[in-house]
């Protein structure tokens, strides 16, 4: 399974947003430092989050344990289940925020991580 994934600093930067059609071409286009945008692959039994630090990718985190907030994601395209004990509003799950320390991609996806600096889910952070 492939995960493509964009800092969302480099959306905040560029002024662009979680929703734009092209987000993911833009970045792909943008020629940006990998450790800003790219693709890995995520191994069986590994959360997205240490698939990331695997590849040498310094993602946010703090607890590891779906109580923090702090390692948020956008899932922009694919399926990325939560298990049923999280921190999140359902209000920002189902705009596909996920956190990444508990939850492996089903299908190839797209993510925005580093959302913590989203402003709804920075009101969150403990
Ligand atoms: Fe705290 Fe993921 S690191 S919820």
């Amino acid at each position: 399974i492939e995960v493509e994934y964009l800092n969302y600093e480099v959306v905040a930067d560029e002024g662009w947003n979680l929703d734009d059609d092209d987000l993911f071409e833009k970045a792909a286009d943008g020629g940006f430092d990998p450790a800003d945008y790219g693709r890995f692959h995520v191994a069986e039994n590994e959360s997205l989050l240490e698939a990331a630090e695997n590849e040498g990718y310094a993602w946010p985190f703090a607890c590891r344990g779906g109580a923090c907030t702090n390692c948020a994601v956008a899932v922009v395209e694919g399926e990325m289940p939560s298990p049923a004990s999280h921190i999140l509003p359902q209000e920002l799950h189902d705009r596909g925020i996920r956190l990444s320390c508990i939850v492996a991609p089903e299908s190839d996806a797209k993510i925005v991580y580093n959302v913590k600096h989203l402003p709804e889910v920075h009101d969150l952070l403990l």
